[in-house]
C-alpha cells in the first residue's frame, strides 16, 4: 500500500476535456517532479493539445496557453495511448464526459455513465501494480461504488507472478469555472477529497500541497464528496433562479434587479456573489448536476426535495424563453423577416464554450419565428454553433444574399456569422446581449447605431451597457431587471 505522495511520480488523466486539461496543466506546472499524461479517444482534440501554436489549443481559457507552454514536453504529455498511460500510472484520474442521458431508465435527469464505465473497465485491464484511482468528473451519488465494482473484479492481490494488481478510488471533484479556471486550480476556495483509504487520501493530498495551504483541503467519506459537487452546484444555480425571478417582478414594480442584489449582498449572510440576474444558467454542470439531484430524490422516494431542485431549472429554461417572448413582443409582435443581431454564444465571457447556453433557447425561439440572426461571439466556432441550432450559417451576409428575400417570404429563419459586432449591426432592428464580453462592455454605441434600422432596440440580457449611453445614441433599451426605463 502506497504510504505518502512521494510514491505518485506518475499521473494518467483520462479525458482531455475543459476539466482534464486545464487541471492536469496547473498539476504538471506546479510539481516538476511528477510525470502528468492526458489522454483522449479524440484523435482531433489531443492534436489540438499538441500544437506549437497556443492559440489553437482546443480550449480557450485566459492564462492556460502559458501554464500549458511551461510544462508541456517536459512533465506534461498529450497523447491517445490510454492503456500505456494507465500501465505505468501511480495515479489514474477519471475525466470523462458524463452527459444527461438522453434515452433509458432516467432519461432527461441521470447522467449517462457510460463513459466513466468504460474507463473504469480500462483501468482494470491496463493498470499495473497499485493504482489509485480519482474520481474527477462529476458523477452522481455513489458511482464510486460501480467503479470500484468493476476494478474489485480485476484485482488479485495475492499474485505471485508479477506485482499484484490492487485499487484504491478515490473522490476529488473539481470545483473550477470556466474563463477563470486557471486562477481557481491555482488559488482554490477548496480541494475536497472523498475515500475510505487514509494513506491514498494523503497521497493525493500530498501534490495538491506543492500549492495549496493543509487548511484548505477537506478531507470526507466518499459519498460527502460526491454529493458536495452536486450540492455545490445546485445552490449556485439556486442563486441565479431566484434573482432571475426577483428581476421579473423588478421588471413589474418599478425596481432596479442590480440595486436589489446590491442591498441583499450587503448582508453578510447572503454574500455578494452569484447574484447578477442574466438569460439564465449554462454551461455543462448547472443543470446536469440539478437534474442528477432531482433523480436521486426521486429514486430514494422523496418526490418534495425532487420537485425543489427541479424548480430551479424550470425556472431557468421559463428565463430564457420570457426573453426570447419579450423581444418578438417589443418588436412589434412579429420578427419575421427581421434582421436581429445577436452579441454573445457562449454560456459565459472568456470561454469558448457553447454547452447549455441560454443562446441556444433564445436564437432557436426567434428562428422558429422566421428571424434572420447574425450571431457574433468571439471565440464561439461556427461549425459549433451549426450543431447548437442544428441549423448551417448561410454565406455570403444576409444583407446581400439573395437567400434572405426567400425565407423572409417563406418565414423561414436564417443566420450568418459576421466578422464583428460592428460588422452583425448592419440592417438590424435589434441588438440582444447574452453573454457579458468585455468587448461588448465597451462597445462604441455611437458606431453602432446608425447602421440599426429605425427604431432600433438594444436588450441587454446581462445588464452590461450604461442606458444614458444607448439612448443617447439614439436607441431604444431594455435591461434585465429594470423596471425603471
Ligand atoms: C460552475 C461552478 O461555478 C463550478 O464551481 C463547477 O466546477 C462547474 O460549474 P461554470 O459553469 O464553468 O462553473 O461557470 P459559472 O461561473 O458557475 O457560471 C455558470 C452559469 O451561471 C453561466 O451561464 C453564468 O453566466 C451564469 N451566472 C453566473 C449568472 O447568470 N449570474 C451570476 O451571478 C453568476
Ligand atoms: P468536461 O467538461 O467534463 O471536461 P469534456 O467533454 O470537455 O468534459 O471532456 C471529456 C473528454 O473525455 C472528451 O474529450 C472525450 O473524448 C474524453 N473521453 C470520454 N471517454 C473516454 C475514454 N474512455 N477514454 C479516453 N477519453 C475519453
Amino acid at each position: 500500500m502506497i504510504a505518502n505522495s512521494t510514491d505518485i511520480n506518475n499521473i494518467c488523466c483520462i479525458g482531455a476535456g475543459y476539466v482534464g486539461g486545464p487541471t492536469m496543466a496547473v498539476i504538471a506546472d506546479r510539481c516538476p517532479h511528477i510525470q502528468v499524461n492526458v489522454v483522449d479517444l479524440n484523435d482531433s482534440r489531443i492534436a489540438s493539445w499538441n500544437q506549437s501554436d497556443l492559440s489553437k489549443l482546443p480550449i480557450y481559457e485566459p492564462g492556460l496557453d502559458a501554464v500549458v507552454s511551461r510544462a508541456r514536453g517536459k512533465n506534461l504529455h498529450f497523447s491517445t495511448n490510454v492503456n500505456k498511460a494507465i500501465s505505468i500510472a501511480d495515479m489514474v484520474f477519471i475525466s470523462v464526459n458524463t452527459p444527461t442521458k438522453a434515452k433509458g431508465l432516467g432519461s432527461g435527469q441521470a447522467s449517462d455513465l457510460r463513459w466513466v464505465e468504460a474507463c473504469a473497465r480500462q483501468v482494470a485491464e491496463s493498470a499495473q501494480g497499485h493504482t489509485i484511482v480519482v474520481e474527477k468528473s462529476t458523477l452522481p451519488v455513489r458511482t464510486a461504488e460501480t467503479v470500484q465494482a468493476i476494478l474489485s473484479a480485476a484485482q488479485n492481490p495475492g499474485a505471485t507472478a508479477g506485482r499484484p494488481k490492487t485499487f484504491v478510488v478515490l473522490s476529488n471533484p473539481e470545483f473550477l469555472a470556466e474563463g477563470t479556471a486557471i486562477n481557481d486550480l491555482e488559488d482554490p476556495d477548496r480541494i475536497l477529497i472523498g475515500g475510505e483509504d487514509s494513506a491514498s487520501i494523503e497521497s493525493l493530498a500530498s501534490i495538491y500541497k506543492n500549492w495549496v495551504p493543509e487548511n484548505k483541503i477537506i478531507r470526507t467519506n466518499l459519498w460527502s464528496s460526491e454529493l458536495s459537487k452536486l450540492t455545490a452546484n445546485a445552490f449556485l444555480a439556486q442563486r441565479i433562479s431566484s434573482i432571475n425571478s426577483v428581476a421579473a417582478l423588478c421588471e413589474v414594480t418599478g425596481a432596479d434587479v442590480r440595486e436589489v442584489s446590491m442591498a441583499i449582498g450587503a448582508d453578510s449572510r447572503i454574500g455578494t456573489k452569484f447574484l447578477n440576474s442574466g438569460p439564465g444558467f449554462g454551461g455543462s454542470c448547472f443543470k446536469k448536476d440539478i437534474l442528477n439531484l432531482v433523480y436521486l430524490a426521486n429514486y430514494f422516494n422523496l418526490p418534495e426535495v425532487a420537485d425543489y431542485w427541479q424548480h430551479v431549472v424550470t425556472l431557468n429554461t421559463w428565463q430564457q424563453h420570457r426573453i426570447s417572448r419579450l423581444i418578438v413582443k417589443t418588436l412589434f409582435g412579429t420578427v419575421t423577416g427581421k434582421r436581429i443581431a445577436i452579441y454573445g454564444f457562449t454560456f459565459k465571457a472568456d470561454t469558448n464554450d457553447t454547452r447549455e447556453a441560454p443562446s441556444i433557447n433564445i436564437a432557436k425561439d426567434l428562428l422558429e419565428e422566421g428571424a434572420q440572426l447574425a450571431i457574433f461571439d468571439p471565440k464561439a466556432k461556427i461549425d459549433q454553433i451549426e450543431i447548437d441550432l442544428n441549423l448551417k450559417a448561410i454565406s455570403p451576409p444576409i444583407h446581400n444574399n439573395p437567400r434572405s428575400k426567400e425565407a423572409s417570404i417563406k418565414g423561414e429563419g436564417i443566420w450568418w456569422a459576421p466578422k464583428s459586432a460592428i460588422e452583425a449591426a448592419n440592417g438590424v432592428d435589434a441588438i440582444i446581449i447574452l453573454t457579458e464580453w468585455e468587448e461588448f462592455k465597451n462597445i462604441s454605441w455611437e458606431e453602432v447605431a446608425p447602421k440599426m434600422r429605425k427604431p432600433a432596440w438594444v436588450f441587454d440580457s446581462r445588464g452590461i451597457v450604461n442606458p444614458s449611453i444607448i439612448k443617447s445614441a439614439g436607441l431604444k433599451l431594455w435591461r434585465v431587471g429594470d423596471g425603471a426605463l
